[in-house]
């Protein structure tokens, strides 16, 4: 049980770095906060114009997550349990993170990361999804809202315990919850298409 309290505490303080914030302020680029969608993350940093602290970003918030998930492995050796437990701290703590007052980002990078550590497979999946549907209507959100929603059926056709499944499950609802902003301009046709500087203000 020590070991499980410590990797959802830890998990979900490694989760609850905001690397965007981090980046874009000591990348001189201002508060993330006043810009584009108001969001946190990779998407929205790259609408400061700074292709460099955007890939920082993505890199960060996904690299938090797959790092919590590590832990966890080698704490355990590997008890999907504790992976999932892990995983889905750090992305409660990117979504909610104390140091922000509870407001954070909408999750997608960190979903990578813990997608792709914890199961590999539906992470792959889920990373082909992002990609096909953001080449096919340069819409990140609308991207990231499918692979989300896509996730838990690739857990369950790829055979992952469980855990995993609930884990793409869980993630899935809270993108869902996070973007209702984004869904709301989707279904406007409002929605910022990816490179465009401008976005709706938060
Ligand atoms: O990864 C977040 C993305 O899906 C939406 O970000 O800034 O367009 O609201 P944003």
């Amino acid at each position: 049980w020590l070991t499980f309290g410590l990797i959802v505490v830890g998990g979900y303080l490694l989760g609850s770095i905001p690397f965007g914030l981090i980046a874009t302020r000591l990348g001189g680029a201002g508060d993330i906060r006043k810009i584009g969608s108001g969001n946190i993350g990779a998407t929205n940093v790259l609408r400061s114009g700074r292709k460099d602290l955007a890939a920082i970003t993505l890199i960060g918030d996904a690299g938090k997550g797959a790092v919590a998930v590590l832990i966890a492995h080698l704490l355990t050796r590997g008890d999907p349990a504790a992976v999932a437990l892990a995983g889905g701290s750090a992305f409660f703590g990117h979504l909610f993170p104390v140091w922000l007052k509870f407001k954070g980002g909408k999750g997608v990078a960190t979903f990578y990361g813990v997608l792709l550590s914890a199961c590999w497979p539906v992470g792959i999946l889920a990373g082909i999804t992002w990609l096909a549907v953001a080449f096919l209507f340069r819409l990140s959100s609308l991207a990231a809202l499918t692979a989300a929603a896509l996730a838990p059926l690739f857990a369950f056709a790829t055979d992952q315990p469980y855990p995993m499944i609930l884990l793409a499950l869980f993630m899935a609802v809270l993108i869902y919850i996070r973007h209702h902003e984004n869904i709301r301009r989707l279904l406007k046709g409002e929605e910022p298409k990816i490179g465009a500087k401008k976005a709706a203000p938060p």
